[in-house]
């Protein structure tokens, strides 16, 4: 079977002066249409380096990105990142913000009209609808967050690429946001690739967890699949036997096996 998604061989290094640093070393993972991976490691290891070689906003040093068959290695409507701090355009609405995005990938494609439902439609999904024309000055954290997603799913990517989407944000915020990501992905199959900290965020959202090393020359040190079935339920799992398995699997990894060493 060939991946659909395919991290190939990668090696990432930068160079500074006279000196290089290797960030990342050999990392090479198969996805599968629809899967939903986390990628999770101590601060510093290269995680968004990866996922930003992904979104090709950084070149890999040696291996690549595979896409359904064809290797990427610039930046495309095909795979839309949400960062963690939120990258609206502060001068814009809500809705100009997704608009602005959906006239780009759809302006040939779609009609007027269907790009201005299509937006609408978007900022539903994340239940942001009613906060169309405000700034994002207006909004809480939480929104500006919701408004990024919507504006990212609005692009139809075939890849959605998380870099700690929820960090900044309170933790029941961040418990609503995991849920409406949990329902989009359960409606929309989307394949996505989210770093996070948080180990129950991890276990909660996903297919399969990708524990990295620390840098420097950080790889894949294990790949945990997360057996639950979906639909998941936070407050059922907090008692389920396979739910803890992984839990303790990911805390043993990160602090036992690969313990965070500050640098000197
Ligand atoms: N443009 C760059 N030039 C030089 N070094 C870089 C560059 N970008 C990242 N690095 C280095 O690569 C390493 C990995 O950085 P990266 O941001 O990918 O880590 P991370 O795992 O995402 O960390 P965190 O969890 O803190 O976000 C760090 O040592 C960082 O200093
Ligand atoms: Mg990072």
């Amino acid at each position: 079977m060939t991946a659909y998604l395919k991290l190939d061989h990668i090696d990432k290094s930068f160079a500074r002066g006279g000196s290089t640093t290797d960030v990342l070393r050999e990392v090479s993972l198969d996805i599968a249409k629809g899967e939903y991976i986390s990628v999770i490691g101590h601060s510093g290891c290269g995680k968004s380096t990866l996922l930003n070689i992904v979104a090709g906003l950084t070149p890999a040093t040696h291996g690549g990105v595979i896409l359904e068959g064809a290797e990427v290695n610039s930046p495309g409507p095909d795979r839309a990142v949400v960062f963690q701090n939120h990258s609206l355009l502060p001068w814009l609405s809500v809705y100009d913000n997704v608009r602005l995005a959906v006239d780009k990938v759809f302006s040939g494609v779609k009609s007027r009209a269907e790009r201005h439902d299509w937006c609408l439609h978007n900022l539903d999904l994340v239940q942001m609808g009613h906060a169309r024309d405000k700034r994002p000055s207006e909004i809480s954290g939480g929104m500006k967050q919701r408004v990024g997603i919507a504006r990212a799913l609005a692009m139809q990517p075939k890849v959605l690429l998380l870099d700690e989407p929820f960090g900044a944000l309170d933790a029941l915020t961040r418990a609503h946001l995991q849920d409406s990501v949990m329902q989009i992905h359960a409606s929309l199959g989307n394949t996505v690739i989210m770093i996070t900290h948080d180990v129950d965020e991890a276990v909660l959202l996903s297919d399969r967890i990708v524990m990295m090393t620390n840098g420097p020359a950080a790889h894949i040190g294990d790949v945990l699949d997360v057996p639950m079935p979906r639909p998941r339920r936070r407050l059922e799992l907090v008692t389920d036997p396979a739910y803890l398995k992984c839990r303790e699997a990911v805390l043993k990894f990160l602090y036992e096996r690969h313990r965070f060493v500050e640098a000197a």
